[in-house]
């Protein structure tokens, strides 16, 4: 379905090209992404928001459009809801550290994290008293809805923020965000998805959902790495603090005051990496052209393939729902007897398989299940395709079988 889009990726339009599943941590980037990112220190290496030579004239114009753009993807209510960030990771930590708590305010986040959804939490914990608190999921790892709602229920009027990631790195799993919106928003709570996973698959439209921020990563959505963003609700960015100060989040200094510039530059402190701005730009036109409720088809009839190569085998087993229309294009292994890195190398440097190995940033689940040892997890995306799928299985049962 896909296959044409294969000659826009430079890594993959070559002789023999690797079979790259591991796009969850990071995406092949299109020539027109790295196009972008040469021009700007060819042809404009400006300054954005700042000078006014014809150099950074050209970098605010294109940061402009960047953002205008980014807000049309999640239809967000305006373009300056739309704040550049680091990584996901930048983000999440902007919201917790910019909003107010107080001792006893209730967050909940689900047994499924990523440490960026995770740790910041714990630090509040820690530093300011909030009483953070964790919903289990179901057995298979899909979203309680009725354990969720009764820990809202349970927090009563401390609860102030629910905070789950969209779809899980682990394995794939979606939690059903409108409705967790919904019952989270009757509680009186505000609510923070982590959309690193969820953005470059699905079509998320941020005012359908009813929630009120938003974190994801660009290098995940073909974009360049060391970038990511924020959406969150005018209203609540008008009134939340940076997490850094200085050049462009203020309009104006004293010695003794400052008056805070208007988001999002508020929140975009210091020179930015305006390469990465620029490419995100590409990224954005490139994704904004493809059928991402196709993306998603592809890449369950992918974990389709996986699955019922590996799910039977011995020695393994696949975490999450065993129906693969339930974990995207995820699909994570555990092995019983055989160090996961161990196959990753094996995988790579024996049949050119790039997969990920470990605990994903999601420590907190293997740790709570006893499980010391990781997952081998293979991510696909749009430019997979089912040759490739089963040829990693396939690899992947051989070594196991003799290994194990
Ligand atoms: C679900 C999830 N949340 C957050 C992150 C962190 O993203 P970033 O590297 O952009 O900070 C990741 C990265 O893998 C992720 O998968």
């Amino acid at each position: 379905m896909f296959s044409k889009h294969r000659a826009d990726f430079p890594t993959l339009n070559v002789d023999n090209p690797p079979i790259y599943l591991d796009n969850a941590c990071m995406t092949l980037r299109p020539n027109s992404v790295i196009e972008a990112i040469r021009s700007y220190y060819e042809e404009s290496p400006g300054c954005g928001g700042r000078s006014v030579h014809r150099y950074a004239t050209t970098v605010s114009r294109k940061m402009m459009s960047c953002r205008k753009k980014m807000g049309e993807l999640f239809n967000a209510e305006q373009s300056d809801e739309i704040v550049f960030t680091k990584n996901a990771t930048h983000s999440l930590n902007q919201v917790a550290k910019g909003l107010s708590w107080n001792k006893g305010d209730v967050v909940l986040t689900t047994d499924r994290e990523h440490n960026s959804n995770l740790v910041p939490w714990l630090q509040l914990e820690q530093e300011q008293g909030i009483d953070h608190r964790v919903v289990r999921s179901n057995q298979d790892n899909t979203f309680n809805i009725e354990a969720f709602e009764e820990a809202c229920a349970n927090a009563g009027k401390n609860l102030k923020m629910v905070s789950l990631s969209h779809v899980g790195n682990l394995d794939g799993v979606a939690t059903p965000v409108k409705q967790a919106a919904k019952i989270a928003k009757d509680h009186g709570a505000l609510v923070c998805i982590d959309g690193a996973q969820s953005t470059p698959h699905m079509k998320v439209d941020v005012q359908d959902l009813g929630i009120d921020f938003m974190a994801f990563s660009i290098h995940k959505m073909m974009g360049p790495s060391g970038m990511g963003g924020l959406w969150g609700k005018m209203e609540l960015l008008e009134n939340m603090r940076s997490i850094q100060s200085g050049g462009s989040t203020v309009d104006t200094s004293h010695y003794d005051s400052m008056q805070w510039s208007k988001p999002p530059a508020r929140f975009e402190g210091g020179l930015g990496n305006y390469a990465g701005i620029l490419g995100t730009n590409a990224a954005i036109d490139y994704i904004s052209k493809i059928d991402l409720n196709q993306v998603h088809e592809h890449e369950v009839s992918l974990n389709r393939v996986m699955t019922s190569i590996l799910k039977d085998v011995d020695g393994m087993s696949i975490i999450g729902p065993q129906d693969p229309a339930l974990r995207g294009g995820i699909c994570s292994i555990l092995l019983d007897n055989i160090d996961a890195h161990d196959i990753a190398i094996l995988l790579d440097e024996a049949a050119d398989v790039m997969v990920r190995s470990g605990m994903h940033c999601v420590h907190s689940w293997f740790n709570d299940k006893g499980i010391n040892r990781g997952s081998l997890r293979a991510s696909a995306y749009l430019y997979n395709t089912e040759d490739e799928v089963k040829l990693f299985a396939e690899t992947l049962v051989e070594a196991v079988e003799a290994l194990g």
